[in-house]
């Protein structure tokens, strides 16, 4: 049996011994009664009896090894011009002062933070002083509008707000403050306290009786101790898209999501403690939870913040300049970065001018990694590409070459075989799995590994319903896909109507919430069409209420001003076409898929429970002009 086979089955035949093995890394200030509890299945609970603090295992525990003095993170932001490294000792005293700040402007265990922060140290280290006083954080993406993040606002209580004066996107300052107060204008909940980083770029104006700025807050701190929690105890909430307006918000907890994050590091990632680890992601998403700040910090690895683009950045070898200015010896994005750099500089030219032999292994997720993106990083780098599947639920990857355990042969497409811990299955309508090569509904059957979510925010009822109903005893994972006859993992689609636009996982639903908001607009669909660069794009189609006779450009433009508004930028909604009718079943469901395929110049057959096939014609003809 091969190294892979033999852990994954052990994984799977006793859990509770295999995740005990490996808790025994991390530092416990008291042992768990149960490794896996089963007692409220199938809501089931990791490490349940112990106590545990996530920022002790990740600063204080290396400092007290003697690793206070390695770099802990290095801030390289090539649109302030700025780099800078924090040592372990120097992170984690930073990390205490605010905590106690938090603490003294009523931040207590249990308690909600929001964050809205670009890519700043500050946001890792907000997240960090949360957990070390067993504060629960949110993380909003800055790309997101006020509408977004007052949803956010109102569905996690937050007692304060930690926030930005600005984030820097490609030569413009985005100024994040008066995001915030439109946002909490527009909650129902009223944080009590505001933290305001002022950035020398942009000056926030502080509200009186509510706003500090961050450096008067931690000047009067004292700073907090590590507060153990219960293992079980939520260390953040992260919202994701669904199927409608409403993001779901995904629960974590300490002790299991340490323990899991840790072994990704050793087993998919191959990394050892006091190496650079970089994740040109986002704190927003939850590549940046998990990848940015938790996991190499756990492991003791140096981990990068980027605050940068592949391209533009100042230009298409941004990365190469990093990998090689600080040593990056496991590097992670997502394909549509490389795509980008792959159209500006085709043939590697800027990649001559930096020396990446520290490079030995780029892992892709976020979306599909196409064989094309992959042969090209493989032929530019010349180390390992993995492409690995995850999502915001799951924490770390659940599909994946675990190279730390033993490298598997690339099949480009696939991404590879499933990671110890998660019993993937191709399931029929009626939950049976489907043979080897037949695409089924990707289910993992329960219980989950640690690390995966608990549950959703204050919301037991929803996450039973949107995840664990269709298939009793089974999560579902929203995408399609197949196993083929060597155990390897094909994901081929969603099965909802979530699109990846820029490996940003986006709501059609919500958007066509925000076009159906439009005076005019009658009805909408919003669907994902393919973009060789950002793999996705939305694209809506509306039809005006009888009698509007305005300009339809005028129309389209406000539409696409609106989802701008109301959703963000991030949604590069920059297409809304005004059409005739919708194509619909006799039932009235949409024809979506049909209209995809028409979009992207796909074949289609016409569905036989049309109601009226002559409308394809119309649509064809609005997409054509
Ligand atoms: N704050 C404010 N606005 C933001 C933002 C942020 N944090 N992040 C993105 N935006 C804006 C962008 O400026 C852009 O605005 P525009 O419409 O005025 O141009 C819009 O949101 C869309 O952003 P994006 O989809 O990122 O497109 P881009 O053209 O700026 O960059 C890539 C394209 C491929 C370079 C970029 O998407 C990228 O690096 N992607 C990596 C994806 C990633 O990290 N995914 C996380 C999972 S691994
Ligand atoms: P997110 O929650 O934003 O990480 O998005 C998760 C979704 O992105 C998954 O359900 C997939 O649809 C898609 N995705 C992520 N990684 C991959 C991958 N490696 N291959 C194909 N799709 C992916």
């Amino acid at each position: 049996m091969s190294r892979y086979q033999d852990e994954y089955r052990r994984s799977l035949a006793d859990p509770a011994a295999f995740w005990a093995e490996q808790a025994q890394h991390l530092h416990w200030d008291r042992r768990w009664d149960a490794v896996l509890d089963e007692s409220a299945a199938p809501l089931y609970r990791w490490f349940a009896g112990a106590r545990f603090n996530t920022c002790y295992n990740a600063l204080d525990r290396h400092v007290e090894a003697g690793r206070g003095e390695q770099a802990a993170l290095i801030y390289d932001s090539p649109v302030t011009g700025t780099i800078r490294s924090y040592s372990y000792r120097e992170l984690r005293d930073a990390v205490a002062r605010f905590a106690g700040a938090l603490r003294a402007n009523g931040v207590n265990a249990g308690d909600r933070v929001v964050i809205y922060m670009p890519m700043v140290p500050e946001a890792a280290i907000a997240m960090l002083a949360c957990a070390r006083i067993g504060a629960i954080h949110s993380v909003v993406f800055g790309g997101f509008a006020a509408p977004e993040l007052a949803k956010r606002i109102d569905d996690a209580q937050p007692v304060l707000v930690v926030s930005a004066s600005c984030g820097i996107e490609l030569g413009r300052t985005i100024a994040y403050k008066p995001l915030l107060d439109q946002a909490i204008a527009l909650s129902a909940h009223k944080p009590a306290r505001c933290i305001i980083l002022q950035r020398p770029q942009v000056a926030a104006e502080l509200t009186a009786g509510r706003d500090l700025d961050w450096s008067d807050a931690v000047a009067s701190a004292q700073p907090a101790d590590c507060v153990p929690v219960a293992a079980t105890d939520p260390l953040y909430v992260l919202y994701t898209s669904g199927t409608t307006g409403k993001p779901k918000g995904v629960v974590r907890d300490h002790g299991g999501h340490a323990v899991a994050l840790h072994y990704s590091m050793r087993a998919v990632y191959d990394a050892r403690p006091g190496e650079v680890f970089w994740a040109a992601s986002d704190v927003g998403w939850v590549v940046g939870h998990s990848y940015i700040v938790y996991a190499p910090l756990l492991l003791g690895c140096t981990t990068v913040m980027y605050e940068g683009k592949p391209v533009g950045t100042p230009d298409a070898g941004a990365f190469w300049r990093v990998i090689s200015q600080h040593r990056v010896r496991t590097f992670f994005t997502a394909p549509t970065a490389f795509r980008a750099i792959k159209k500006e500089d085709p043939r590697g030219e800027q990649l001559k001018r930096y020396d990446i032999t520290c490079l030995r292994a780029l892992f892709l997720a976020g979306e599909r990694s196409d064989p094309d993106t992959i042969g090209w990083a493989q032929d530019m780098l010349k180390v390992p590409v993995v492409d690995h599947w995850w999502q915001t639920e799951l924490g770390w990857p659940a599909i994946a070459n675990c190279l730390g355990i033993e490298p598997m042969p690339v099949k480009p497409g696939s991404a590879t075989v499933p990671v110890p811990g998660f019993d993937l299955q191709a399931l029929d309508a009626d939950g049976t799995p489907m043979a080897p090569g037949a695409i089924g509904n990707l289910a993992l059957k329960l219980p989950l590994p640690p690390g995966t979510l608990l549950t959703m925010w204050n919301n037991d009822q929803g996450y039973r319903e949107h995840y664990l109903a269709r298939y009793p005893g089974y999560y579902l994972t929203g995408d399609a896909g197949y196993i083929d006859e060597d155990g390897y993992a094909w994901i081929m689609s969603r099965i909802d109507d979530i699109i990846n636009v820029a490996g940003h996982r986006l709501s059609t639903g919500a958007m066509e919430e925000v076009l159906a908001g439009h005076p005019d607009v009658a009805e909408c669909a919003v669907i994902g069409i393919a973009d060789a660069m950002k793999g996705q794009l939305p694209l809506g189609l509306v039809v005006l209420k009888a009698g509007v006779e305005r300009p339809h450009a005028d129309i389209e433009k406000e539409l696409v001003a609106r989802v701008r508004e109301q959703i963000g930028a991030v949604a590069a909604f920059k297409t809304a076409l005004i059409v005739p009718r919708l194509p619909k079943t006799r039932s009235g469901k949409v024809l979506r898929a049909t209209m995809r395929a028409i979009a992207d110049g796909r074949p289609y057959t016409v569905p036989a429970t049309i109601d009226d096939p002559r409308i394809l014609d119309e649509i064809a003809a609005v997409l054509r002009s």
